[in-house]
């Protein structure tokens, strides 16, 4: 009788603690934004195509910003500034932990950024390529 309370309670712990480790590991305002367009992406996430985004001169856009790092870091560590020499904090997740967790600006920036450097809005390949980059900087 004992043994078997005491083995109920033992498995009802394990579940518990697995559903804890299973949802703190994965959910995240970060991940849901990074699902949500990985869902209307052809292809997987790509976080090389991501990191060529990144370092890429486009010159398809504004003239004055041909490339994501005329205002962003020079790499994802680095901060970077605006045209208005306001300064922008580094792009890596490891760096600015509350980065990309945030929809609303997440898309604000994006249709913003991709327009005035690619001239059109980036699709969401782009999107998921360049946050899973970042995210893993
Ligand atoms: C004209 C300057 C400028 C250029 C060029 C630029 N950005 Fe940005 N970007 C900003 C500013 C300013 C912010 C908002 C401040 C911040 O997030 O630190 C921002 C924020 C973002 C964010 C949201 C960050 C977050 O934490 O949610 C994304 C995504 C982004 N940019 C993508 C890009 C991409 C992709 C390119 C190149 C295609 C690019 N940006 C080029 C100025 C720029």
């Amino acid at each position: 009788m004992n043994f078997s309370k005491t083995s109920i309670k033992t498995v009802a712990l394990a579940l518990v603690l697995s559903a804890f480790a299973a949802t703190s590991a994965e959910a995240g305002p970060r991940e849901d934004i990074i699902a949500k367009f990985q869902a209307q992406a052809e292809a997987p996430a790509n976080p090389a195509n991501g990191e060529q985004m990144y370092n890429a001169t486009y010159g398809t856009g504004k003239p004055d910003t041909p490339k994501c790092t005329t205002c962003h870091g020079a790499t994802p560590q680095q901060g970077g500034e605006t045209r208005t020499a306001k300064l922008i904090d580094p792009m890596a997740v490891s760096k600015t932990p509350d980065r990309f967790t945030d929809a609303k600006k997440v898309d604000k920036w994006f249709r913003r950024n991709c327009t005035g450097v690619i001239g059109r809005e980036c699709t969401a390949q782009e999107k998921v390529d360049f946050l899973t980059f970042l995210a893993g900087q």
